[in-house]
């Protein structure tokens, strides 16, 4: 089903101290953060999303990435128990939104789970075991959002969705690393060129594809495969090792 809303949150104050390993984190702008992530907002809406506004928070470097902050599938909302102890603290906010709209339920200890590891596709989720997400993780998300959960274990990777996004009609885009992985059985996989992999982060809203500007080779697959494609520029989004689905929870 198509998502009509989008919960944001504006980078806060802090954003420059985000938990990052990109080499030119020392030069993120809050200033080009802020626009870049208001031209992210304007283009859902003129998607025909709602978007959601969680107040902004300027506690936590890293809240903007909402999607971390919570699962949202079959009608319910799983507020994520974040793996680094820096986010813990970032979901009331995310939360107190979800609760006015759908039934939450928190993720307990010893669970770690981040929305960034979740691929939805199709009714079933695809969820990375990754540094950030544990199978206590899985296991809760799976039985209080009651749906199938397939996985896709790298312990070496902070989420999986910078690897694997599902575009809709059948189609993941993936990176080569994981595009004969069994969990994505049954679909079929655009592998970008390795310079492009930063650009199978995508965000479909519909027949309409978010990408990261700048990766020509991946967009004009995503484009041959039958999407439209919107280029967004997100260099600040990307020095916080962040990127276009971390920024939103779209339902
Ligand atoms: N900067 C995003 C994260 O590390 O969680």
């Amino acid at each position: 089903m198509d998502p009509k809303h989008a919960i944001v949150r504006t980078p806060g104050n802090l954003y420059t101290s985000c938990l990052s390993e990109h080499p030119l984190h020392h030069t993120v702008s809050l200033k080009k953060a802020r626009e870049q992530h208001a031209k992210y907002c304007e283009t859902l809406s003129e998607l025909g999303l709602e978007v959601i506004h969680v107040p902004r928070d300027d506690v936590f470097p890293d809240s903007c990435f909402v999607e971390d902050n919570a699962v949202v599938e079959n009608g319910k909302a799983l507020i994520c128990r974040m793996a680094k102890e820096s986010r813990r603290g970032e979901q009331p906010g995310v939360a107190a939104v979800l609760e006015g709209i759908m039934p939450i339920k928190w993720a307990e200890d010893p669970a770690t789970i981040e929305g960034g590891d979740v691929v939805h596709a199709k009714g079933k989720l695809i969820s990375g075991l990754s540094l950030r997400t544990n199978l206590e993780g899985v296991t809760q998300m799976k039985e209080w959002l009651d749906v199938p959960v397939a996985t896709i274990f790298d312990p070496t990777i902070m989420h999986l969705k910078s690897y694997v996004t599902y575009l809709g009609k059948d189609i993941m885009i993936a990176t080569e690393k994981y595009a004969n992985h069994p969990a994505l059985e049954g679909f079929n996989i655009l592998i970008p060129p390795s310079e492009d992999e930063y650009a199978a982060d995508t965000l479909s809203v519909g027949d309409t594809v978010l990408m990261a500007a700048g990766y020509d080779t991946a967009q004009l697959m995503v484009k041959e495969a039958g999407f439209d494609v919107i280029s967004m520029e997100v260099s600040e989004i990307q020095k916080c090792d962040g990127a276009l689905t971390c920024l939103s929870i779209l339902f």
